[in-house]
């Protein structure tokens, strides 16, 4: 629910003798879970009130603090330093006297910087407007029908520029959720440059909190992080024009106590797969601001009069059910608000992909060899991965020279995708649309399609450029080959692939002062690709990946319901990685699959049961050779398949619960996976290190039905659910990297 309520304050102001009066207009979004509350002061100034678990109706205005600190200025008089610089804004600007972290500074064309929004009004919806900007197709954000979420829109106005800024905050009726963007207009006769554009402010009234952030690399993505706040600025941001491995788009403030269970959490995840910024700064004061949205690094958007910029959308979480409610959260939210199209709730395929089975060694005698063994245990896709095309032997050549290599696939695609689908098997296929190889027909044709400053000298990796993609020409080029190969052969699913960060940022196609806007405009453009190939090919599944793990991000899965987690596939590494990633994103989103051993990224063996297990946590596949592997593991590729079958539903729709922690020291991981109707469970335990007079470790269940029974075939017990969670049940493994899973059901 949204409300606006007025009401008068009376405060005391410093020199005065009689109390101050104020009429405030108060905007509050309500629903059980939470509140978020914000004024409106005389003068126009937009202050924040309160954000946080649902509190009573009342007036919240006593937690504006008008009057605290010395020097409070009279009303209709605070253009004054010291109001500007302690006051808690909703969307601080730069230049009037706030010294903190602005979320909003333009340039005008004299080259004067400041700016000063007021409220001039506002507006609710119901439901969840569609983020829009004039000439950009699509902006990825998570959706809401009429009744499921309400809207407050607030306009903001700097009358010197002639600018309106719309804040925009929607509210879901069934989730402790709110969503955030800011929208730019230009209703002067000026130009303007937009330098810094942030979708959300949280003023938080302390700085009692400890900031949560995911944090890795190649192969080691989303690493949990936390750390106390302290004074001055703590971040994460990306400036590599992707989201990133380095990390995540994600920041959360929570309580000293919060853990996995308990304790009060503030979660923010920006929708974007681009430039990011992730603040909290403490001030003199002691309280913590925290902002989000695109990283102002490098960043300018000229805006001529009556032009508009949307910002992407800021997602908050507030859970005091610690991290493992923000997670469920999250996860509710994505599955039902975010992912969309034909794949949304449906079992994927099993699939197999030939990386690391054959790297660009393969044929088309080859690949069916792998798909007949396959098809014989249960697999259900083959999935061809880099070096079908152009004629690439090697990760040097042929990015942009979308047509089969023959030599490898005789006759071209079709008669390799008729003879898998023969088996059974459907089809899949390996892109990499954003870039080009150094050597490739495309880039001799057209170098003025590859990012770049003229006169400078192209840095590369991986021997590849990455494409221009704010170019409308690269983007139908590109696109129209796609096009050709999936209209070719039968081809259900497609790997899109990005291995490399942009440098010599630079377009041949943007005026001189549009240059710094191709960060975003690069983003953009990749999203409309990815909204033409999704809405022409309704039923095709589309897998991202970048590098592994280094563009997973909501955004991405607005367009693709899974995104390949991590290169890194060892079962014990896979832990951390994917209880990072559950952090915010669910299990049905994340790639995972069975890989040969010694693990080729970390040299490890870790049993085969143990790494399906692990894989079985997201959308599951293979990726190995598996008519080379030994037969013993082999053999058991069928029971992993049935498996999939059968916890599969519960992976993909339950809920959540993650019980070890393998950052922790406890050398175990354990999470559990529960219907919505609390009447079925999977428990998965993975032992790390064997350890010496530790026979049996005790794992208590979390997320039954406390008054429920549940049957547990593999312990031979049915015990109450409050039992379950209470006492636990002891599991003792034989060995290092041991697994086991534990399925539950309710008694009717
Ligand atoms: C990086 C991906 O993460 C891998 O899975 C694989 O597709 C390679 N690229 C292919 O070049």
């Amino acid at each position: 629910m949204i409300r606006e309520q007025q009401t008068t304050i009376g405060f005391h102001v410093w020199g005065a003798e009689k109390l101050s009066e104020e009429t405030v207009k108060v905007l509050r979004l309500d629903n059980d879970g939470i509140t978020y509350a914000m004024a409106v002061t005389e003068e126009g100034f937009l202050l924040h009130v309160y954000y946080g678990k649902r509190c009573g109706d009342d007036d919240l205005t006593y937690l504006l603090h008008l009057d605290e600190g010395t020097y409070t200025p009279q009303h209709h008089n605070r253009e004054r330093l010291n109001f500007m610089d302690s006051r808690p804004f909703e969307y601080p600007c730069h230049g009037i006297g706030d010294f903190r972290e602005p979320c909003f500074m333009v340039m005008d064309e004299e080259g004067m910087s400041a700016c000063d929004l007021r409220y001039r009004g506002h507006r609710i919806v119901s439901g969840k407007p569609v983020l829009k900007q004039k000439g950009v197709r699509c902006i990825p954000a998570t959706t809401a029908s009429e009744g499921e979420a309400e809207t407050l829109i607030v306009t903001m106005e700097d009358a010197h520029e002639g600018l309106v800024v719309e804040l925009s905050y929607s509210i879901f009726r069934d989730s402790n959720v709110i969503t955030r963007s800011a929208k730019v207009i230009n209703k002067g006769y000026r130009e303007v440059h937009v330098n810094r554009v942030l979708s959300a402010c949280v003023e938080f009234p302390s700085s009692d909190y400890d900031m949560i952030t995911l944090n890795g690399a190649w192969a080691r993505e989303r690493a949990v992080c936390r750390a106390a706040l302290h004074g001055g600025k703590q971040s994460v941001d990306s400036i590599r024009g992707v989201s990133s491995a380095q990390h995540n788009p994600f920041a959360a403030l929570c309580s000293k106590d919060a853990d996995e269970d308990r304790g009060e959490v503030w979660a923010f995840h920006f929708v974007y797969s681009g430039n990011f910024l992730a603040e909290t700064e403490v001030a003199q004061d002691g309280k913590a601001r925290f902002v989000m949205g695109i990283n102002p690094y490098d960043f300018s958007w000229l805006l001529k009069p009556e032009e508009e910029f949307t910002t992407p959308e800021v997602v908050m979480v507030y859970s005091e059910e610690g991290f493992g409610g923000m997670s469920r959260t999250f996860h509710d939210l994505y599955r039902g608000h975010l992912i969309r199209g034909y794949w949304k709730d449906r079992e994927r395929p099993v699939l197999i992909n030939n990386w690391e089975a054959t790297y660009f060694r393969f044929d088309q005698d080859k690949l069916y060899a792998i798909a007949e063994q396959a098809s014989k245990l249960g697999i259900e896709m083959l999935v061809v991965d880099d070096g079908w095309f152009g004629h690439r032997d090697f990760d040097n050549s042929s990015l942009g020279d979308w047509y089969v290599y023959e030599e490898k696939l005789k006759g071209g695609l079709k008669p390799l995708v008729d003879r898998v689908n023969a088996l059974g098997m459907k089809f899949g296929l390996w892109f990499e649309p954003e870039m080009v190889s150094d050597d490739s027909e495309l880039f001799r044709t057209h170098p003025e399609w590859a990012i770049q400053i003229i006169g400078r000298n192209m840095t590369q990796q991986r021997a590849q450029y990455v494409l221009d993609y704010s170019n409308p020409e690269v983007r139908e080029y590109v696109y129209g080959m796609i096009r050709k190969i999936l209209d070719s052969a039968n081809v259900e699913y497609i790997k899109w692939d990005m291995n490399r960060n942009l440098t010599e940022v630079g377009s041949t196609a943007l005026p001189g002062k549009r240059q710094r806007e191709l960060w975003h405009r690069y983003v953009l453009g990749v999203y409309e690709v990815m909204d033409r190939l999704t809405t022409d090919y309704p039923k095709l599944l589309l897998e991202n990946c970048s590098s592994g793990g280094g563009r997973f991000d909501p955004a991405m899965l607005y367009f693709s319901p899974q995104i390949w987690t991590s290169d890194d596939t060892d079962g014990i590494a896979r832990l951390q990685i994917q209880y990072g990633t559950s952090y915010c994103y669910p299990a049905s989103a994340m790639g995972a699959h069975v890989s040969d051993c010694p693990n080729h990224v970390l040299g490890r063996t870790v049993p085969f049961d143990t790494r399906g297990n692990v894989a079985l946590a997201g959308t599951f596949g293979y990726e190995l050779d598996v008519t080379r592997i030994p037969e013993e593991d082999r053999a058991k590729i069928p029971g992993q398949i049935e498996k999939f079958h059968r916890f599969n539903g519960l992976v993909r729709d339950g809920d959540r619960y993650r019980i070890g922690n393998p950052f922790g020291t406890e050398q175990y991981d354990a999470w559990m996976h529960v219907s919505k109707d609390k009447n079925e469970a999977v428990l998965t335990f993975v032992q790390i290190m064997a350890q010496p007079n530790r026979p049996k470790r005790n794992i208590k269940l979390k997320g039954l039905c406390p008054d429920k029974k549940y049957q547990c075939e593999e312990l031979g017990m049915t015990l109450s659910g409050r039992t379950l969670m209470t006492c636990g049940i002891d599991i003792g493994l034989h060995g290092d990297y041991a697994s086991a899973t534990y399925y539950f059901k309710a008694e009717e």
